[in-house]
């Protein structure tokens, strides 16, 4: 093709998208053109997981409310609570209101902080009293501000409500002086702190009330674990446990790991970085789904937020009553929220090691092979590797991403759970230096035990998450960078430090 040619086929388009942009419009999240291919097939049935259709999305009612923060009763600004009452709903993004790039990115990061779940919604003065009771704030993180990270208050044509944050919860990191970065991994839980507010227990029970009618807190667990072709015993135990006892085993240890919908608390899944996601072609640890670009951010968003309509070809996760759409999010939240993350860059190191030895370092990078796998400036090649165990067919329709290598990590969460697509992608090493949990369970806890050849023995005892009633075990697999010596050791860590 020509360059006229070019310009021909691609200018409309482009132009389309700036048109978008300048009118304040966000693109249309749920599309069946969109979703067609955008799901990976689970590798033990062969098929692509279901999704609601882009009809029964948009039939559901749309959420677009502007929340505000709960404080420490003692740090509540004077008058606050007054003036919130006399609020009226008002739009968390306006995307009349946009302008330029920069409005979304800036409009999305505000979002990604202060999305509220509307599953999550209650006017139960009971709730909101004990939500602005000190006793309740005991171990709650606090932000400089004097406000809390994981309940907001959120006023809709019911007036103020409370309610819990959809993303920040989970993907954020705190730091005792009170800073937090969303979207950066999760936190391990400094000593007597908590991110859960004070109210998020009960709340996330009306979550799951909402999302399973029918079930019981422990039978909504276990359903969202069940997998029909291979059930797991220990999955259907959850539903006669205690619920602290499940929400202990979500959260695996501290807050750098969640056992997500679809996966397992047997076969856990980190909280991954958001902020090198762009470097990224697949999304979650086992590429559930392709990243072609923003668009696929702003739907995952709206998947793993109610959307999720858990069909796998024949077999149907959901009764009648639980499978069908609540709410969906204004097409301008999610794609605010997915304009920031895909803008955002991994922070350098404020502390990097002497240059001499990040020099040594990257000669020892190089001449292990990593680059093979990750090759700068991304430090992923962006494709898939097999788990131990499993062959993909030759007519996979991700082939061309697929290294025929397996690194022979803990098959589990790939072959075992309903996020089983047999892979699990190469990570991006880019912000290595602040990463709490290495490996898509989490199981690594620091890059000396990732290189240590110790944590292959059954005795080792992991830094990071064990599985649950589990002390000590190997964790095996990335046999890569083990047989290093002591000082080239050192060096590869001090060069994997500056990325
Ligand atoms: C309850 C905790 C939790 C909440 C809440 C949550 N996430 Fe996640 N998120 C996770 C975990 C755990 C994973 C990793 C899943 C996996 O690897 O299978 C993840 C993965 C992701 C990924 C893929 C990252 C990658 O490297 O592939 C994106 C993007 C993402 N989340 C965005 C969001 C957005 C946007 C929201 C809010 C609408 C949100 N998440 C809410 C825990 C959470
Ligand atoms: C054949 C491809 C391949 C090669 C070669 C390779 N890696 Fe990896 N690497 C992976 C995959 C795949 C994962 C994720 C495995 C998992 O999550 O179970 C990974 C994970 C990692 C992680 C953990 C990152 C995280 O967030 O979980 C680090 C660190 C790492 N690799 C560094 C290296 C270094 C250093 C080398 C060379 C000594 C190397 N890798 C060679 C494929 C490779």
């Amino acid at each position: 093709m020509h360059f006229a040619g070019v310009l021909e086929n691609w200018l409309p388009a482009a132009l389309l998208i700036l048109a978008l942009h300048a009118s304040g419009q966000a693109p249309r999240v749920w599309n069946e053109r969109d979703l067609a291919e955008w799901a990976t097939p689970i590798a033990a049935i062969g098929v692509r997981p279901g999704h609601f259709s882009e009809q029964e999305y948009y039939a559901s009612p749309e959420d677009n409310y502007r929340t505000y923060p709960v404080y420490h009763p003692d740090r509540e600004p004077k008058g606050y609570w007054q003036w919130l009452q006399k609020q009226k709903p008002k739009p968390l993004v306006d995307a009349r209101k946009m302008r330029a790039q920069k409005d979304w990115i800036a409009a999305g990061r505000n979002a990604f902080i202060m999305l509220d779940d509307p599953s999550f919604r209650t006017a139960d003065p009971a709730e909101i009293a004990r939500a602005r009771d000190k006793a309740n704030f005991d171990k709650v993180f606090l932000t400089k501000q004097g406000t809390i990270i994981d309940n907001v208050w959120v006023v809709t044509e019911q007036g103020v409500m409370l309610s819990g944050t959809a993303c920040l919860g989970c993907h954020v990191r705190i730091d005792l002086n009170g800073g937090f970065t969303p979207a950066a991994p999760g936190t391990p839980y400094p000593e007597g702190i908590e991110t859960i507010g004070p109210q998020t227990p009960s709340l996330l029970r009306n979550l799951f009330a909402i999302l399973f009618p029918g079930d019981t807190f422990g039978e909504a667990n276990a359903r969202s674990f069940h997998v029909p072709w291979d059930p797991d015993p220990r999955v259907d135990s959850i539903k006669s446990m205690a619920d602290q006892e499940i929400g202990r085993l979500i959260t695996g240890d501290g807050f750098t790991t969640f056992a997500r919908f679809n996966g397992s608390p047997w076969y856990m899944t980190k909280i991954p970085d958001l902020q090198n996601i762009r470097y990224s072609r697949y999304i979650d640890a086992s590429a559930t789904h392709r990243l072609r670009g923003p668009g696929d951010i702003a739907r995952y968003g709206a998947l793993v937020v109610g959307a999720d309509s858990m069909d796998f070809g024949p077999h149907r996760i959901l009764t009648d009553a639980q499978r069908r759409v609540t709410f969906h999010y204004a097409d301008a939240v999610l794609h605010a929220i997915a304009t920031y993350l895909w803008s955002l860059e991994p922070p350098q190191n404020p502390h990097p090691p002497p240059a001499a030895l990040v020099k040594e370092g990257q000669a020892v990078f190089a001449n292990q092979g990593c680059p093979q796998c990750h090759p700068p400036p991304n430090y992923t090649s962006g494709k898939l590797t097999p788990a131990l165990g499993w062959t993909p067919p030759a007519d996979h329709p991700n082939r061309e991403d697929i290294v025929p290598i397996s690194v022979g990590t803990d098959p589990g969460l790939a072959l075992k759970t309903r996020k089983g697509t047999g892979f699990y992608k190469v990570p991006s090493l880019r912000g290595l230096w602040y990463r709490p949990a290495l490996l898509h369970d989490g199981s690594v806890a620091s890059l000396e035990e990732m290189f240590d050849i110790k944590r292959l023995s059954k005795n080792h005892m992991p830094g990071g998450w064990k599985a649950p009633g589990v002390d000590s075990r190997a964790i095996e697999g990335h046999p890569f960078g083990l047989g290093l010596s002591a000082s080239d050791k050192a060096a590869l860590l001090a060069f994997l430090r500056t990325l």
